[in-house]
């Protein structure tokens, strides 16, 4: 029987999941690839203290068990990436920094295949990198890129392949929902909420990338790569994250039978792509509104199957680490027939202004009497329906109320929002807080 020699570059959350995994049903995964499926050797900064976590043998890993400097970890991995006994590296140190970005560039070009959770390094500078694999035809695996333990990618890129893919939407970063869900459901402060995501392995080493919105945006544009073949950066999508939410906005958003969750949304129309990822008002009636903590959901719609909804762990060391160990067992069972991710087509992507929802407007105002009306009116003057205006909600001067419209532009709403402020400057305490409700 073929081997598959396996190197694991870092071994934290996920690193070291993958390692569990080979290490406890190496039998099950060696049949599956009719390949022996072999873990030659990690490298990690702190081999002692992964070795502990994920109860591996100690010699598995580079040097002598003591932990290593950075320079002799690098040292190792350009050890393993000119190693003629490996044959496929699994990238889990994480972050787009040139470290990261070379090592991956030189496994590939070494025509070592490349399985990594990455999707900061392959969603903003994947272009080189998948290239590289292209011109050594060898494969990159980034399953676990992508809402970790649901098979999105296998899904649009093996499954959908006789379909076209209309819109792709949902939630795709685990830590944002589960502080969301902690302040919603458990009345916890953000803060609380946000070291709990931490402890249990969810956020990324810079959690402020789960909180404003920037891994959701990753993810959103490798999706948007896979399921349209369009060329997309970071710039052509517009990213609000999580950070301003307070408990008002959430007492707002049950007013109207509706929770708050940061929403990735990708849809063609008429040739433009809308895309965005902003938190978002889901109406109870919207099975999003159900998907709480670090669980992930992705609805896709089809133009020629309808709609599909795969739901699952977003995060977490086991249940990422399965996504890599399936895409090592693909690479294993049918190598180079397996295509790699090609985005090469241009489209415009429209502005932000003109995305067509039905809004939640808040505004914080003076506790004046005349005020709601003429903010309502000014509303209705740029020809937007307005569905509710919630209870004022007054704490001495002051005042907050918010205001859910039909269908309309962001556009119009930031029109009405200017008329207010040179009509009546002053009468607006701080910037409305505008947010799209998902029925
Ligand atoms: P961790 O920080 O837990 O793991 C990274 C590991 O790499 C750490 O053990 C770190 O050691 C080690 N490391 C750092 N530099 C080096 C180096 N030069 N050589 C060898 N090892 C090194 O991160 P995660 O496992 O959470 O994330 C890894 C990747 O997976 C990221 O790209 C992330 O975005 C992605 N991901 C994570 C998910 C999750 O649920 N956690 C889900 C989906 C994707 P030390 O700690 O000592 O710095
Ligand atoms: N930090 C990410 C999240 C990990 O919370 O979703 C999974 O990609």
């Amino acid at each position: 029987m073929d081997t598959l020699n396996i190197a694991i570059l870092g071994c934290g959350t996920v690193g070291g999941g993958v390692a569990q995994i080979i290490s406890e049903i190496n039998n099950d995964l060696t049949a599956r690839a009719n390949k022996k499926i072999v873990l030659k050797r990690i490298v990690e900064l702190d081999p002692q203290k992964a070795s502990d976590r994920f109860n591996l043998p100690l010699d598995l890993f580079c040097g002598s068990g003591k932990e290593l400097t950075n320079e002799e970890a690098n040292r190792f991995v350009q050890e393993i990436i000119t190693a003629e006994d490996i044959d496929l590296v699994v990238e889990t140190i994480g972050g787009k920094s040139d470290f990261v970005y070379n090592l991956c560039l030189d496994i590939l070009n070494s025509g070592k295949h490349l399985v990594t959770a990455n999707k900061a390094l392959l969603a903003e500078r994947g272009e080189k990198i998948f290239e590289a694999a292209e011109s050594k035809n060898v494969k990159i695996g980034f399953e676990a890129a992508v809402c970790g333990a649901i098979p999105i990618i296998k899904t649009i890129k093996e499954s959908f392949t006789g379909d076209k893919v209309l819109s792709v939407s949902g939630i795709m970063n685990g830590t944002s929902n589960y502080i969301l869900s902690q302040m919603q459901n458990e009345k916890l402060e953000f803060e609380t909420a946000l070291k709990m995501a931490q402890e249990s392995g969810y956020a990324e080493a810079d959690p402020s990338l789960d909180i404003n919105g920037g891994d959701a945006g990753h993810k959103l544009i490798l999706l948007i790569k896979l399921a349209f073949g369009i060329d997309i950066s970071k710039e052509d999508l517009s990213i609000n994250g999580i950070e301003n939410i307070t408990k008002e906005d959430i007492d707002f958003a049950s007013e109207i039978d509706a929770k708050i969750k940061l929403i990735c949304y990708a849809k063609k129309i008429n040739g433009d792509i809308y895309a965005t990822v902003r938190p978002m008002l889901v109406k109870n009636s919207n099975f999003l509104s159900e998907v709480s903590g670090a669980t992930n959901a992705v609805r896709i719609n089809n133009k020629y199957s309808g709609i599909h909804i795969l739901v699952g762990k977003g995060a977490g060391s086991t249940e990422t680490a399965m996504s890599i160990v399936s895409d090592i067992i693909f690479i294993a069972r049918y190598g180079d027939k397996i295509q790699n991710l090609s985005a090469k087509q241009q489209r415009k992507f429209a502005d932000a202004r003109e995305f067509v929802f039905p809004y939640l407007i808040t505004f914080h105002t003076g506790n004046i009497p005349g005020t709601t009306g003429f903010i309502a009116t000014a509303i209705g003057k740029q020809e937007i329906n307005i569905e509710t205006v919630s209870h004022n909600r007054h704490t001495g001067e002051k005042a907050m109320f918010s205001v859910a419209t039909m269908p309309c532009t962001l556009g119009q709403i930031e029109n009405a929002i200017e008329e207010i402020k040179k009509e009546k400057p002053g009468m607006l305490l701080s910037e409305p807080k505008i947010m799209p409700i998902l029925y």
